[in-house]
């Protein structure tokens, strides 16, 4: 990738906020009652964990997780590493993985059985995105924000070595656009 322009906005903030409120009810129905732990996925998920914790009206702690499984190029090195693992005890809680993207599904494939190892009750995955072009391992994510097509995406958390997680919506990195 040459490129380093954003393109146009493909969600907005107002876009990301209505979506997080229709998956937040989803969230409440599957889980009414029940003990919530968010995992949230450091950085790329900040945005998006914060709008689940804003929109899921359920007994709730938080807790964040790192992971490194991209230098800084757009490709994925298909290795998961533990930068930074869990603080809570998540044993017979119900895990709920906040991630910004599904790509190859190799990231979360990997946490999701890490954490059932955990004594987690029930592991579930909301995503912000869902990339299904570049799906190499099979994962089911059971809350999806958006769909995207096969482009770099950047914005609402979601970086290009590390720059771009600042925009309040969501763009790509244009190859072309000077
Ligand atoms: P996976 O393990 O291939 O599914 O990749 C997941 C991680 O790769 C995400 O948490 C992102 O950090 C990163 N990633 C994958 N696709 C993109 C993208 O289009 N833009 C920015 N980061 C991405
Ligand atoms: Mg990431």
């Amino acid at each position: 990738m040459t490129g380093d322009t954003v393109g146009s906005v493909m969600f907005t903030q107002e876009e990301i906020n209505a979506r997080a409120a229709e998956i937040a009810r989803d969230i409440e129905r599957d889980l009414a009652g029940e003990q919530v732990v968010l995992v949230g996925i450091l950085r790329g998920a900040v945005m998006w964990m914060v709008d689940m914790m804003k929109n899921v009206n359920l007994d709730m702690v938080i807790d964040f997780m790192a992971v490194s499984s991209y230098g800084s190029s757009t490709k994925s090195s298909g290795i998961v590493k533990i930068v930074k693992d869990l603080e809570t005890d998540i044993k017979d809680k119900n895990v709920i993985i906040v991630e910004d993207i599904v790509d190859s599904g190799t990231t979360l494939k990997y946490l999701k059985e890490y954490l059932s190892g955990r004594g987690a009750k029930t592991v579930r995955i909301s995503a912000l995105l869902d990339k299904p072009a570049g799906r190499r391992v099979d994962v089911d994510v059971d809350y999806i924000g958006f769909t995207v097509d096969d482009r770099f995406i950047v914005g609402y958390g979601l970086d290009y070595d590390q720059r771009y997680r600042n925009l309040p919506y969501i763009t790509y990195l244009d190859d072309d656009g000077e």
